[in-house]
Order: structure tokens, then C-alpha cells, then sequence
């Protein structure tokens, strides 16, 4: 099984920004490509996603739903943050179950919404 864990915390400097320590984290691969990952922290049965993507020309091919749901059957509460205007992601949530419990202005740097989402099972 190849180790992808460089490659995503090079994909979340490039896409998030972010420079992740002690992450967890689930993939997808095709014929040894990495094609979709999402990151995530767990405490107890409690999982805060941290970050879903997939590459561009994997997408809309349920990649990031398989993630997701994979995660569901580690944890029995899953929280995440989406902007407010990524709508994508936030009907792929939707569409997997998860509802919103808060919401918090100003979140992002520039200024927009940040949506807090919860599935509990
Ligand atoms: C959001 C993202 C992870 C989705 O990955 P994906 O592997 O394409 O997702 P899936 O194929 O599993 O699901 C696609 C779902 O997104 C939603 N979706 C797809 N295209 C959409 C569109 N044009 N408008 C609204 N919703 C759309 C639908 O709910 C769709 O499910 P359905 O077609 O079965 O109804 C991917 O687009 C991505 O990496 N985006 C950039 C990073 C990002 O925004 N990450 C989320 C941060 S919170």
C-alpha cells in the first residue's frame, strides 16, 4: 500500500493552506494515484473532519460520499465546517445526513460565513 501522507499534507498546504500535525486520514487510489482524501481528528467516538477533497478529474464520481461515509463507521458524531458559499460541499454534507447546528460570521479571512455541521448516528 503506497503512503499518500506526503502528498496530502502537500495538498492541504496548496488547497487549505494548512499545516497539519498528528492528523488522521482516509484515501482513495486508483491504479496507484492518489484520487480523494479527507482528514479528520478523533477523540472517543467523536470525529471533527478537517478537511475533503478530491482531485479534480475524480470528481462527482462519489468519491468524497465513500469517504465520508467510511468515516461513519468509525465514530458516532462527525462535525465539520464549510463556507457558507461552497455550495458543493455543502449538499454533498447535506445529502449525507448531516444537519446544521451554528453558524459563525467572519470566519474565514475573507469575511464570509463559516456553516457548522453535525451527523450523529
Ligand atoms: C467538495 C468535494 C470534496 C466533493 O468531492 P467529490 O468526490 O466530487 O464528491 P462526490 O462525488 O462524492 O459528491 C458530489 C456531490 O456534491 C454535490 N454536487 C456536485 N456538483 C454540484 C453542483 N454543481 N452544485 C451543487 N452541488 C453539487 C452533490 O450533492 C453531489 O452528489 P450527487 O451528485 O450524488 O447528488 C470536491 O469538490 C473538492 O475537493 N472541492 C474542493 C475542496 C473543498 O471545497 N473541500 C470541502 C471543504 S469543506
Amino acid at each position: 500500500m503506497p503512503n499518500y501522507l506526503e502528498e496530502i499534507r502537500e495538498l492541504e498546504r496548496v488547497n487549505f493552506g494548512s499545516n497539519l500535525d498528528n492528523f488522521d486520514y482516509l484515501f482513495d487510489e486508483e491504479n496507484g494515484v492518489l484520487t480523494s482524501y479527507l482528514t479528520y481528528y478523533k477523540v472517543l467516538d467523536e470525529i471533527e473532519i478537517i478537511s475533503v477533497f478530491t482531485k479534480e478529474e475524480y470528481r462527482n464520481c462519489n468519491k468524497a460520499s465513500n469517504l465520508i461515509n467510511s468515516l461513519k463507521n468509525i465514530g458516532n458524531v462527525i462535525f465539520l465546517e464549510v463556507n457558507e458559499n461552497n455550495y458543493k460541499a455543502f449538499n454533498l454534507y447535506k445529502k449525507l445526513g448531516f444537519s446544521i447546528y451554528n453558524k459563525r460570521e467572519n470566519y474565514y479571512n475573507n469575511k464570509d460565513t463559516a456553516i457548522l455541521m453535525k451527523w450523529s448516528r
